[in-house]
C-alpha cells in the first residue's frame, strides 16, 4: 500500500515531468489510452496483500507474465512505454506503466490522479491466475479484489474503467465495446450498466447490478453526472490500486 512522500530525488523528478509529457503525447497520437490504462492496472492487480506480493512493480514486462492470458495484447502497450523510457530511463518501469495510467485517465477527459513516484522494478514474476477471470462471478470478484485490500465500493469504482476501450476476440474471446465512446472517460460505464439491455457487458460486468451491495454502488455512480464530482468521489480508489506496492 501506499506510503505517502516516497523520496525522489530532483533529477527522477524532472524525468518523470518529461515521461509525463512524453507519455501525453504518445497517447494522444496512437489512441492508445485504454490499453495504457489496462497495463497499469494488470501490473497493480496481481497485488497480495498478505504476501506483499505481486503490484505495481513493472514485472509485467516479463515474457513470462505477458504470456499469462489475461495479458495478451498488453505487449504492443510494453513496447510504447520502452520509447519513453529511452527518453527518460532513470524512471522505474513501475513509476512509467502506473503513470501511463494516470495520464491514459487524464488525456480521455477523466479525473487528475494524484501520482506518486518511487516504486522500485521487480524482475519476479507473479503466479499465472491473480487477476479476475472474466466469466466467473460475485464471489471470484471480492476474492481477487480483497486480497490486494480492497473493498467492495473499490470493485465497482475501478470496473468504471471499462467506460474506456473495447473488448477484442483474439485477446480475451470477448467482442465490444462497453460505452459509445470508447475514448472518452465518464460515467456512461454505469448508465448503459444498469439502462441498456443491449450494450456489451462481461458477466464479470453484470454481477455489479445483480449483486445487492455491488449494485448500490453502481446506482450510485450512475447517478453522478459529472465526470468530475464522480472522479472525487469514486475514483479515490483507483489511487489505492495506482499506488499499491509503493
Ligand atoms: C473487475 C474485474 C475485471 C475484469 C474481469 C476485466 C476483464 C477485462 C477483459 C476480458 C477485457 C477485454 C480485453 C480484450 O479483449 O482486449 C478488458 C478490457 C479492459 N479493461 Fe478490464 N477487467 C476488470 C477490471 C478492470 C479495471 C479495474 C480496469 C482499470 C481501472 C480495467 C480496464 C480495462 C480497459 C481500459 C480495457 C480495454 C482495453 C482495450 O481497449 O484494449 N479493467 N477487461
Amino acid at each position: 500500500m501506499a506510503k505517502e512522500g516516497v523520496a525522489v530525488d530532483f533529477e527522477y523528478a524532472k524525468q518523470i515531468d518529461k515521461a509525463r509529457r512524453e507519455l501525453r503525447a504518445l497517447i494522444s497520437s496512437r489512441n492508445c489510452a485504454p490499453l495504457m490504462l489496462r497495463l497499469a492496472w494488470h501490473d497493480a492487480g496481481t497485488y497480495d496483500a498478505k504476501t506483499r506480493t505481486g503490484g505495481a512493480n513493472g514485472s509485467i514486462r516479463n515474457q513470462q507474465e505477458l504470456n499469462h492470458q489475461a495479458n495478451r495484447g498488453l505487449e504492443t502497450a510494453v513496447q510504447f512505454c520502452e520509447e519513453v523510457k529511452a527518453k527518460c530511463p532513470r524512471v522505474s518501469y513501475a513509476d512509467l506503466y502506473q503513470l501511463a495510467g494516470v495520464i491514459a485517465v487524464e488525456v480521455t477527459g477523466g479525473p487528475t490522479i494524484r501520482f506518486v513516484p518511487g516504486r522500485k522494478d521487480s524482475l519476479e514474476s507473479p503466479p499465472e491466475g491473480r487477476l479476475p477471470d472474466a466469466t466467473k462471478d460475485a464471489q471470484h470478484l471480492r476474492d481477487v479484489f480483497y486480497r490486494m485490500g480492497l473493498t467492495d465500493k473499490d470493485i465497482v469504482a475501478l470496473s468504471g474503467g471499462h467506460t474506456l476501450g473495447k473488448a477484442h476476440k483474439e485477446r480475451s474471446g470477448f467482442e465490444g465495446q462497453w460505452t459509445e465512446n470508447h475514448l472518452k472517460f465518464d460515467n456512461s460505464y454505469f448508465v448503459e450498466l444498469m439502462d441498456s439491455k443491449d450494450s456489451f457487458k462481461l458477466p464479470t460486468d453484470k454481477v455489479l447490478v445483480e449483486d445487492p451491495e455491488f449494485r448500490k454502488y453502481v446506482v450510485r455512480y450512475k447517478n453522478i453526472m459529472q465526470s468530475h464530482t464522480r472522479s472525487s468521489q469514486s475514483w479515490g480508489s483507483i489511487q489505492i490500486v495506482f499506488q499499491i506496492a509503493v
